[in-house]
């Protein structure tokens, strides 16, 4: 019998089976008015009955088959072809909208015949998650990695969803931290061979820097200037600034673009970078406008360094955005509400009519507004716009009610040459320097999601005002952190006094 004809009812524990053979192989004769080639004798028949192992469907009429209970049968281990988990349906509760997301019982059935409770279990392309709410719903410890920026947010929401759940039904649950581990796909333009002579260093770190510069202007689509000290490429009547690959545009970075406007009387500018100095917006944007100037603030998102996502004209260079919060005090006690946060996407909207194929339906940005459009099966586009009001481009925010008080510390690596103190000149150095690690602090703060609020599929609404926190008395700085629809993150800090001695 293939697959397809057994149905497995979970909640009564059983299987059912038919009961109908093939004609020309099986006598046909009528049992409960129903004319068929049946597998049993009628004697056997009327004794599944008796013993209430005919399954009817509930619906009334159609053929009569067999509950084979499990836990009569011996059974055969599980096989490497497994069908029946049905895969996650776009309907389902469960649904994250991660287009490679695994069934929760799939996961099940791997963490609990792999591993027991307290194990920490480990998937390092998390995806939407599911391996790691599965593992805390099971009471296992976990970790989990992926590179993509929508991954991890999809996961951080599952992962608080979660632990709120285990909570309202009394459960324990585990607390866990987000962390960012590193630039990878930009290493590969810092560092150079440090054993070669400093003018060759010098000559491999130009090269690199120059194909950062042109992988970015492609990506970007515009065309690369050389006259200018400040800026790389142009595009559409800006001039374009490329932001440093392994640092944040600075203040000093910013201010040698306007300088160089003023004495060239430019007056079009976009930045890109990869980090903006913290408190850079919106006063230097307000500096600039003063001096003429229209500085537009752009994030080099990670896809540049994915070739495909280059080619396919599908990297997104979004524009910076800021937050305005304003706290509340209460006693000894501050809350954080959300007042503002503005926007300004300009994503190319061109061409997104035609290349959309018909019944399907796609989320652009035009003019600065969210839009869906859906073309029907006649080719008919309808469009329809999301972002309303400014809190519609929100998906998540969160609140640090003491920002500084958890410092980013690094592991890394340090070379030590025991010998280097007795070593006399000329004597050659030991073939293997030791290798130490030694901990540093990166200059940042671990932003902790103490309170936050978000959107999921079921529940649409946000809260703007968090709850009391209890602040000992004195100066701290609060940070909130806003992730809008895209997964883009944005952050602000404010420095208050709690009073109170
Ligand atoms: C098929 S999905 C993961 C599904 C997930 N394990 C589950 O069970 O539902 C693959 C994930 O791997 C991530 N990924 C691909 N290459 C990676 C890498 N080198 N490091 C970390 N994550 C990576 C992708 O971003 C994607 O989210």
């Amino acid at each position: 019998m293939s697959a397809k004809n057994i149905k497995i009812d979970y909640i009564h524990h059983f299987k059912i089976v038919g009961v109908l053979g093939h004609v020309g192989v099986n006598p046909i004769y009528e049992w409960k008015g129903i004319s068929k080639p049946w597998r049993y004798p009628k004697h056997r028949l009327n004794e599944l009955e008796s013993k209430s192992l005919i399954y009817w469907s509930p619906s009334g009429g159609g053929i009569p088959r067999l509950k084979r209970f499990f836990d009569e049968q011996k059974g055969v281990p599980i096989q490497s072809l497994w069908e029946d988990i049905p895969p996650v349906n776009s309907q389902a509760l469960e649904d994250t909208k991660y287009a490679t997301q695994k069934p929760k019982a799939l996961l099940e059935r791997i963490i609990k015949a792999s591993s027991n409770e307290g194990d920490i279990v480990a998937d390092f392309f998390c995806g939407s998650g599911t391996t790691l709410a599965v593992a805390e719903k099971l009471n296992r410890k976990w970790i989990g990695s992926d590179l993509g920026k929508f991954a991890i947010h999809t996961t951080r929401k599952r992962m608080i969803g979660v632990q709120r759940q285990l909570k309202k039904e009394n459960k324990s649950w585990h607390a866990f931290e987000i962390l960012n581990l590193g630039r990878y796909e930009r290493q590969h333009y810092i560092g150079v061979n440090p054993n070669l002579r400093e003018q060759e260093k010098q000559k491999q770190l130009e090269a690199k820097k120059k194909d950062f510069l042109n992988l970015i202007l492609h990506a970007y689509r515009a065309e690369a200037v050389s006259q200018f000290k400040t800026f790389q490429g142009k595009k559409g009547g800006r001039l374009v600034a490329v932001g440093p690959v392994n640092l944040p545009v600075t203040r000093l970075f910013v201010e040698e673009i306007i300088l160089e406007c003023r004495q060239k009387h430019i007056t079009r500018v976009d930045i890109l970078g990869f980090e903006f100095e913290m408190g850079l917006f919106p006063n230097i944007l307000d500096e600039a406008k003063t001096k003429g100037i229209d500085l537009a603030m752009k994030y080099i998102p990670r896809d540049v360094f994915d070739k495909r996502a280059v080619e396919k004209n599908q990297v997104v260079f979004h524009d910076v955005s800021f937050i305005e919060i304003k706290p509340h005090f209460k006693k000894n006690s501050i809350a954080v509400e959300l007042t503002d946060f503005s926007v300004f996407y300009s994503q190319d909207a061109k061409g997104a009519d035609e290349s959309l194929k018909k019944n399907k339906s796609k989320v652009i940005v035009d003019k600065g507004q969210v839009v869906k459009i859906s073309k029907d099966k006649n080719g008919i586009v309808s469009r329809e716009v999301l972002t309303q009001n400014w809190t519609d481009w929100i998906d998540y925010w969160a609140v640090d009610f003491d920002f500084e008080s958890k410092r980013e510390i690094v592991r890394v690596r340090k070379e030590w040459d025991p010998d280097e103190q007795t070593r006399l000149p000329g004597m050659e150095k030991l073939q293997k320097s030791l290798e130490t690690w030694e901990e540093v602090w990166t200059g940042d703060y671990v932003f902790e999601n103490e309170w936050q609020s978000f959107r999921t599929k079921k529940d649409r609404s946000l809260e703007l005002k968090s709850v009391f926190r209890k602040c000992p008395p004195g100066r701290r700085k609060i940070a909130a952190k806003v992730v809008d629809i895209f997964g883009n993150d944005t952050m602000k800090i404010v420095e208050v006094t709690v009073e109170g001695k």
